[in-house]
């Protein structure tokens, strides 16, 4: 515990999409900094070169999107999640484009969100001040991205997350990046390396929503979106009663 207080990155970071490109700009910027890294990806872990100056990454798991056991048991083990994976369907707008693009970008990581924080609500309190939940929405929240379905996907999941960081039992970091060269888009102007710095510039800082744009707009509006969209819920929802408050009620009870 000490040695997180001194160094952040001392704990282990699994991060999803890791064979992607911010992925594993993120993954290589996290090991740099003294961090046990995880890469949670759909492929198999990549070989590093001979002669190549990059460690390979720590530890490997590969998924195929959807919660299993081996996946939970890891997750049990991790300090900080990083839910960074996504697809954009670009032009398509058939019903397989729409279907995926929700399955990715919203369902499994909305299943992952709940795991995570459910697991964090049994751990003891030692390991809990230590979790935190990083989530990658995109600008698409707030702005146009060229992509109907993709903003659909990553405004709900924003939405959300905001709902679910009203409850939450850690720290929570939403990266609401704008437009980078990589699979998912070709013709982004800044590059992943340049973008994965920032982030792990800004969450050094504790910043809790991580914007890394040229847009000035998004600095304004991000933080606008998630203030009304916390209200609202604040004002239309009931808090979440985990089942260790119910435990601890029923056991307070007499
Ligand atoms: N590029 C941009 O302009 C931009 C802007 C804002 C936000 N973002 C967000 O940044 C994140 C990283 O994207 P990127 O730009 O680095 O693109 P990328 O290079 O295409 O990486 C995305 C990775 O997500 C994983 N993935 C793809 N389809 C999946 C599926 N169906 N189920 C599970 N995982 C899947 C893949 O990694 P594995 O093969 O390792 O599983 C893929 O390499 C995404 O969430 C994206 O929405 C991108």
């Amino acid at each position: 515990m000490e040695e997180r207080r001194r160094n952040p990155w001392s704990g282990r970071v699994a991060v999803t999409g890791a064979s992607g490109a911010l992925g594993s700009a993120l993954c290589k910027g996290l090991q740099r900094r003294g961090a046990t890294v995880i890469g949670i990806s759909r492929s198999p872990a990549p070989q590093t070169p001979q002669g190549d100056e990059d460690d390979p990454i720590q530890d490997w798991l590969v998924w195929n999107g959807h919660i299993d056991a081996a996946l939970e048991a890891l997750l049990l083990t991790v300090d900080v999640l990083v839910i960074n994976h996504g697809v954009n369907p670009l032009g398509r707008r058939d019903a397989k484009a729409i279907a995926e693009t929700l399955q990715a970008n919203l369902v499994s990581a909305q299943d992952l969100i709940g795991l995570f924080l459910r697991q964090t609500h049994q751990l003891p309190d030692q390991r809990r001040v230590h979790r935190e939940l990083w989530v990658n929405t995109s600008e698409a929240e707030v702005g146009p991205a060229f992509s109907p379905i993709y903003e659909v996907s990553k405004r709900s999941l924003g939405t959300l997350l905001t709902l679910q960081s009203l409850d939450a039992p850690c720290i929570v970091r939403r990266l609401v990046l704008g437009p980078f060269r990589s699979g998912l888009n070709p013709y982004g102007p800044m590059s992943a390396g340049f973008v994965a710095e920032r982030i792990l510039d800004l969450a050094a800082w504790d910043l809790r929503l991580i914007i890394v744009s040229f847009n000035p707009c998004t600095y304004l509006l991000a933080p606008l979106a998630m203030g009304m969209d916390a209200l609202y819920g604040r004002l239309c929802t009931r808090p979440t009663t985990t089942n260790t408050q119910l435990n601890n009620k029923f056991n307070a009870d007499p």
